[in-house]
Formats: structure tokens, C-alpha cells, sequence
């Protein structure tokens, strides 16, 4: 089967070369790179060999996909694991006490400013040069908050791909190795037009990065936690070329696997800033191919330090990069700005402005943000 696609699509290619004339434009894709093909994975082990073309009209389908072509032994290895013990998380929150005094200190005009600065890079397209520079700005952001907070034990680094736009990783290290992983993914695309279409991503995922790096600020003003007291380790990840087919993601956690990494949770927050008008304002709680305990625990810090409730919701394979965790054996979850029929229709355009966000809707995410890392950076449970 692979074969005959192959061959379809090259004979297509040859045919087009033939007869039309090559139109005049720069395109970052030339022939060769049309005719590569890409394994891309629609759903666990089902798999399809697409050229670059298709692999962009499935995106602007909807259709979420893995493309696991340079990922091959994560895939396999995926396939492998062995049923694991679960990990069993808290069924009960114990640091309210220290929690919701950080709460109070999430400052929404950080998150505001932030997003503009960020939202005005042309687009943030994981092969372009402006793509390079937004995730450049970050990085120099993140150090930022680390500076500011006064921490000698926190980090943060870029982690580079084979393409030019790095994903950035900062770490407040705890007592153990063993990880809290809080993500969002700092890339962007104009669905229409990727390599060079304007697109703002202010909401996909402009509202979730911003989000986990204001929850960071906050946690780091907590002394304990920013001495390094905590029993487990705290990591924010910003993730490149999420839009590509969860491609940065994908290279972080078969590195964390390869390294034998000891992940326990892994928050996956992509689009926090959108309130769909005449609906509930609530939280999109995932509950598809997703840790069921670590989702189960979710709700419970969003009922106890959100003030608006939550709401069950499906997005299908694949759909963020907490698949990736989940494909390196880690308890993954994915929480969202509403249910899935109501989050915002501008994403992958030009629309995704900062107009549309509603930067008291990102508070709720990040007050979800804070309770999550600290309850799970200080428990010794896990
Ligand atoms: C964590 O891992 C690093 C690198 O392997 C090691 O040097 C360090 O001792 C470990 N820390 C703890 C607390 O286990
Ligand atoms: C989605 O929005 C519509 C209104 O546009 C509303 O009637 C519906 O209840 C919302 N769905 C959920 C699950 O909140």
C-alpha cells in the first residue's frame, strides 16, 4: 500500500511538472519537498503516507494528526509499553493554605502585554524567520521571570530541532527528578497559507503560553517552592511546531524517555483565552486519550481554585501535544478554553487577534495552572 501511494503521487507530480508551466512565486517547498512523503498517524497505529500538500489540506480539514515520520522509535516504543501500574494521584488537595494566597498574585496585565508583543510577530510558522524570532522573544521572556524572581536553582534553555525554531524548557528543580510537566505550544500558522500567511495566534496558542508563564512568575514568588523544597520538580515547556503534526513535542519526549526521564503528570493548555458569547463561561476538561486519574485530579483543583466550573469534552487523537507524553508512557491531560463546539472559530487565520481574547478567562486557566503545579510539586504521594 505504501508502494502504490508513493507512485500515485509521484506520477501526479510528474504529470503537473509536464504540462503546467511553474508559476511564478517563492515558495519555501520546492519539488523535492513535495514529493517527500510523511507518515502521518490519524488514531493509536493508524497510519497514512501523505505528500506535504496533503499533509496541509488535512490541517485545514481539522483533522488532527501526529506526523511521526522522524519519530519512529517513539512510535514503536509507544506500541510496546507494557500495561504500566497507573500512577495514583491525590484524591484530596492539601495546600490550599499556601495556594491560594499565589492565586491572588496571577496579574492579568502581564499576561496582557505579554500576548501583544507576542501576537504581533507576523506568525510564528516553525520554518520562518519570524517563527525563530517570536520563540527567541520567549525565550528571553521566561529567563525574564526567572531573573526577576530571584532564584539560583531555576533554569530555563532552548532545545533545538532540525528546524530553525527552538522550544524552550525552564525548570524549578525540587527534591527529586521526578517531573510535573506544564505545556503549551509557542508556534503558530495561517492555515491557508503556512510558510508566510500572517497569523497572530493570539488564542491558538499565544492564550495557553502566556497562561503557564504567568502561573510560573506566581510560583516562584513562593519561597519554598523557589528554594527548591518542594519534593518533586516543576517544568514549563514551550513547545515548537506543535502545528506541523506535534513535531517538538514529540522530540522533547523521546529524549526525556531515551534519558530515562521520570515524568509523573504532563498538562497539556492549548487556546485559554476564548469565551464563546451567550454560552456558561467554563473550563474544557479533556476526556479523551487522556490519563483518567490525572483528569479525575484536574477536576478537583479546578472546583476548588477556579471560580467558574468545568465542562467534560472530547477533541480526538492526537489533538495537542500531550499525545506526545503519552506516546513516551507518561500521564498526559489536556484542558481547553470551553467545550470543543464552542471554542473559537478564528484559529489558523489572520483573525486570531488579541481582540478576541478575554484575559479574565486566561486568570481561571492560570489559577488552575498554580494549583495543579504546587499540589503536585509538593506531594510526596506520587
Ligand atoms: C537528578 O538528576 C541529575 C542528572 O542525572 C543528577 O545529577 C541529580 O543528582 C539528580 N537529583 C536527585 C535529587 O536525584
Ligand atoms: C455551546 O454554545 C451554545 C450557544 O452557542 C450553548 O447553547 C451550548 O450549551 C454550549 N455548549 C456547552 C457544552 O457549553
Amino acid at each position: 500500500m505504501k508502494i502504490s501511494v508513493i507512485a500515485l503521487a509521484l506520477s501526479a507530480q510528474l504529470a503537473f511538472a509536464l504540462t503546467i508551466p511553474k508559476p511564478n512565486v517563492e515558495i519555501e517547498t520546492p519539488t523535492r519537498t513535495a514529493r517527500t512523503l510523511f507518515t502521518i498517524e490519524f488514531a493509536p497505529g493508524e497510519t497514512r503516507d501523505v505528500t506535504e500538500t496533503e499533509k496541509w489540506e488535512l490541517m485545514k480539514a481539522g483533522t488532527h494528526f501526529m506526523d511521526i515520520t522522524n519519530y519512529g522509535d517513539l512510535h514503536e516504543a509507544s506500541q510496546n509499553i507494557a500495561i504500566k501500574a497507573a500512577i495514583a494521584f491525590p484524591t484530596k488537595l492539601a495546600a490550599q493554605p499556601s495556594v491560594t494566597p499565589l492565586l491572588a498574585k496571577l496579574d492579568k496585565s502581564n499576561i496582557e502585554s505579554n500576548l501583544e508583543t507576542y501576537a504581533a510577530f507576523h506568525n510564528r510558522y516553525y520554518r520562518s524567520s519570524y517563527g525563530k524570532q517570536a520563540a527567541d522573544w520567549l525565550f528571553s521572556k521566561v529567563q525574564e521571570v526567572i531573573t526577576a524572581s530571584g532564584s539560583s536553582l531555576a533554569s530555563a534553555r532552548q532545545f533545538s530541532h532540525s528546524w530553525s525554531q527552538s522550544s524552550v524548557i525552564a525548570t524549578i528543580p525540587g527534591q527529586s527528578n521526578s517531573t510535573i510537566v506544564i505545556g503549551a505550544h509557542l508556534d503558530s500558522i495561517n492555515g491557508a497559507n503556512p510558510s508566510s500567511g500572517r497569523a497572530p495566534g493570539a488564542d491558538d496558542d499565544g492564550s495557553g503560553t502566556m497562561t503557564i508563564l504567568e502561573a510560573m512568575r506566581v510560583l516562584l514568588t513562593d519561597p519554598w517552592t523557589l528554594s527548591g523544597q518542594a519534593p518533586n520538580t516543576i517544568e514549563f515547556h514551550w513547545y515548537s511546531a506543535e502545528e506541523g503534526g506535534l513535531l517538538g513535542s514529540q522530540a522533547i519526549f523521546t529524549d526525556y524517555k531515551n534519558k530515562g526521564r521520570v515524568v509523573k503528570a504532563m498538562l497539556q493548555q492549548d487556546m485559554t483565552g476564548y469565551v464563546k458569547s451567550g454560552t456558561k463561561e467554563s473550563v474544557g476538561v479533556i476526556t479523551d486519550y487522556v490519563d483518567t486519574g490525572l483528569t479525575e485530579f484536574i477536576k478537583i483543583v479546578i472546583d476548588e481554585y477556579c471560580d467558574i466550573p468545568y465542562v467534560e469534552t472530547k477533541c480526538g487523537y492526537a489533538c495537542s501535544d500531550h499525545a506526545s507524553a503519552s506516546k513516551a508512557g507518561y500521564p498526559s491531560s489536556f484542558v481547553i478554553e470551553a467545550s470543543m463546539e464552542n471554542i473559537s472559530g478564528s484559529i489558523h487565520t489572520d483573525r486570531d487577534t488579541i481582540s478576541t481574547v478575554n484575559f479574565d478567562h486566561m486568570i481561571q486557566h492560570a489559577k488552575m495552572t498554580t494549583g495543579f503545579g504546587y499540589e503536585l510539586a509538593w506531594t510526596t504521594e506520587l
